[in-house]
């Protein structure tokens, strides 16, 4: 199969799989894994932050970061289609009695600065307190400006807000912006980054900030039960991941650009977007092109817009046959 439904998908190479076998461990809840060590100590010098924290999923990050800014009867601010808010079974809401305030995105990404202005809740009894904004980069492939990113910081300090980003594949727009970490993590106040997406680590995320804040979120880890003891096995892969895999970003966004190029010629295909690893289309008998994708070796997600995401695991061998499948589809 041809899997282009995430790039979740992607599975551990052989060389990630012996890095995995020969990982130093040792009880990470006693704080004495030399593998978590070394990848949180990693992270949070790339992020230029003070500490970081190995983490299970992008899901448990994002609710640490909740838990960590917010008090019960506080307020976060999202995009109305923001993973966290959207796509994390409600959590910050469940466990951490934190009202969100989600907002629609634009079409770009961004949430409009004005919007949320009049969404921040003035201090009186009424209203929950509104004391966190959080923005997702990349958000269905979109890579956020750095002019942007900047702009939302100041507006978040000027209102009290701290700022989270959900960077679930925040290297994804390391890459096409060709920058460094640091260049977008320094305007957050903390940040969550997967692994185990387009980089291609099996398991785990993490969670950077201030020491204080990272402190907190190792409160609210163990709690939500993501204490976990020799995770330097999973640490040792993310490890590899950063040192070996980030480069490879560029194969997949190239990959993605050049399917859409392709597919913009088949006229029965409408192209919603296209930026990095992601591509978005709507058809008619969307149900029907996905069964018959499926017949023919091809996953893709979604019904009416369907979505086809290149990961590390697609080579440019699958894609060309990706577009022959459409034509045959398409072209009788
Ligand atoms: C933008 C974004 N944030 C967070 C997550 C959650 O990550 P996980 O699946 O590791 O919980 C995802 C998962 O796909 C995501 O796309």
């Amino acid at each position: 199969m041809i899997d282009l439904r995430s790039d979740t998908v992607t599975k551990p190479s052989k060389k990630m799989r012996q890095i995995i076998k020969d990982a130093k461990v040792g009880d990470d809840v006693y704080g004495e894994d030399p593998s978590v060590i070394e990848l949180e100590e990693k992270i949070a010098l790339m992020a230029k932050k003070e500490a970081a924290v190995f983490v299970p999923s992008g899901t448990q990050s994002n609710l640490l970061a909740l838990l960590s800014h917010c008090q019960r009867g506080d307020e976060y601010i999202c995009g109305q289609d923001a993973h966290l808010y959207k796509y994390e079974a409600g959590g910050g809401a469940v466990v951490g009695s934190i009202q969100p305030q989600p907002i629609e995105f634009e079409k770009d990404a961004t949430l409009d600065l004005e919007k949320i202005k009049k969404k921040i809740k003035p201090i009186d009894n009424h209203h929950a307190r509104t004391k966190l904004l959080c923005l997702e980069n990349t958000h269905n492939g979109k890579v956020l400006s750095l002019e942007y990113i900047k702009e939302a910081s100041k507006f978040a300090k000027e209102n009290n807000l701290a700022l989270h980003l959900d960077g679930a594949r925040v290297f994804n727009a390391v890459v096409a912006l060709e920058v460094k970490l640091e260049d977008i993590t320094k305007y957050f106040d903390s940040v969550s980054i997967c692994l185990s997406k387009g980089l291609g680590a099996p398991i785990g995320s993490v969670l950077t900030g201030s020491k204080e804040f990272i402190k907190e979120a190792r409160h609210y880890r163990k709690m939500l039960g993501g204490g976990l003891r020799q995770s330097g096995l999973l640490a040792a892969a993310a490890t590899y991941a950063l040192d070996n895999h980030i480069k490879n970003l560029k194969k997949d966004h190239e990959l993605a650009k050049y399917l859409t190029k392709k597919l913009k010629k088949i006229d029965k295909i409408k192209i919603i977007s296209n930026d990095t690893n992601m591509l978005f289309i709507e058809v008619e008998n969307s149900k029907e092109l996905v069964e018959y994708l499926k017949n023919n070796g091809i996953l893709i997600s979604g019904y009416g817009e369907l979505r086809i995401v290149v990961h590390r695991d697609i080579s440019k061998k699958d894609i060309k046959k990706v577009i022959e499948v459409f034509k045959s589809y398409y072209i009788k």
